[in-house]
């Protein structure tokens, strides 16, 4: 039998996604392939189906998507925006533009309201633009812009918008949704995507989405020809137990694990077990001399500032090279002034400890002229302490 060559990556995976596997998600990966129109699999598919609407907390249906997040953020939009529609679109960082240039894409009026990097949106601006331009159909927003880790007041701007009934609420949620609350019906979101790779600890390749029933009646009568992401048809194949095209098999066996693994334990405990890793990073980040980027710190990510002196770039390329953790460097105009790491995924608390005793390793290495409070076994020690609270 011919070998198989491939690389074996050992390492801890602390990005903003992909993120670690969970050990039983490995498996399931790994389980021999069975056809998609099998009773065996219809099953699979109908309760996954069900668990991922308790994670969108909503009575609408939700649909997996073989594709990447940005496919999802597509098939949002193809599904209710017409070309010649006013849309507001956020713009926070390099999502909010890609969703921006989409949109212009498809033919929207597009008005920009653009934030400086590092900050959330403010409602009265939205609020402005609503009340001087009743027609926008649309707003976009990320729930957490990536690039900057500035998580947006999605429950505020949702009130907000539902006043207005002929505006939609796009959200996307690649980076927060599983993550942070984020309850559809309840914060009267009109459509919201996830991504495989964050919070649901799934290689990249599916992503997630739902309609409110407001968005249900604009994507009946929107005139868009839409193909793949048509999905008033992959709602008939759903409701028949099937996906209209072929399934990946693969990923939505592994998704059901997945949900199942976050819905025994719990939503609301899930959740804080990432707010948990989010906090410890945010407490002892103040030891290594980081300091948050965002001014609206999400729970997903964190974004650091590196001190002077140093390049995030190089400084995350040393701990990946060195100790093979992987955390994310700046991009645009925050490149090499950050660094972004994940709280999403299969991370243990010796991860999380690690990756800051290596971290300050690195960074005196990098700048031995850093003067850091505390020493390497005072930090260690802190950082027990602080698991063996939460813990308790
Ligand atoms: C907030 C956000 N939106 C969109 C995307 C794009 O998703 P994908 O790369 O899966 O297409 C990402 C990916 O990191 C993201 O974080």
């Amino acid at each position: 039998m011919q070998s198989v060559s491939h690389a074996v990556f050992e390492g801890t995976l602390l990005a903003p996604g992909p993120v670690n596997l969970h050990p039983k998600v490995l498996e399931t990966l790994a389980l021999p392939m069975i056809h998609h129109r099998t009773p065996e699999f219809d099953k699979i598919l109908k309760q996954s189906l069900q668990k991922l609407q308790q994670v969108f907390r909503s009575k609408e249906p939700a649909f997996i998507l073989t594709s990447t997040g940005s496919g999802g953020m597509e098939a949002l939009l193809v599904n209710v925006l017409a070309s010649g529609d006013e849309v507001l679109g956020i713009d926070s960082g390099k999502f909010g533009e890609r969703w921006c240039e989409m949109a212009k894409i498809y033919g929207a009026k597009l008005t920009t309201l653009k934030t400086k990097w590092g900050e959330a949106v403010k409602i009265s601006e939205v609020a402005k633009h609503l009340q001087e331009n009743p027609k926008t159909k649309i707003v976009l927003c990320q729930a957490c812009e990536t690039s900057t880790g500035v998580l947006h007041p999605i429950r505020e701007l949702g009130d907000l918008i539902h006043q207005h009934p002929n505006t939609l609420f796009l959200v996307d949620g690649i980076t927060a949704l599983g993550a942070t609350p984020l309850p559809m019906d309840e914060w009267h979101i009109d459509g919201l995507v996830g991504g495989s790779q964050k919070a649901f600890m799934l290689p990249t390749g599916l992503s997630f989405i739902a309609f409110s029933a407001k968005a249900w009646k604009v994507i009946h009568t929107n005139p868009t020809p839409r193909y793949y992401f048509d999905v008033r048809r992959e709602l008939k194949a759903n409701q028949n137990g099937e996906t209209f095209f072929s399934s990946n098999v693969t990923f939505i066996r592994a998704l059901d694990v997945v949900l199942d693994l976050i819905l025994a334990k719990g939503y609301e405990n899930h959740l804080a077990e990432i707010a948990a890793r989010a906090n410890f990073t945010r407490h002892f980040a103040k030891d290594l001399g980081l300091t948050s980027y965002s001014h609206s710190p999400s729970n997903s990510i964190t974004a650091l500032i590196v001190p002077d002196g140093v390049d995030g770039q190089k400084l995350r390329l040393r701990l990946e090279e060195k100790f093979h953790i992987t955390i994310m460097g700046g991009q645009d105009q925050a490149k090499g002034k950050i660094i972004r790491i994940g709280h999403m995924g299969h991370i243990t608390w010796e991860q999380m400890q690690n990756l800051f005793l290596r971290l300050r390793e690195v960074l005196l290495e990098m700048q031995p002229s850093l003067k850091l409070e505390k020493d390497s076994s005072h930090l260690a020690m802190e950082m027990k302490a602080w698991v063996l609270h939460v813990h308790s």
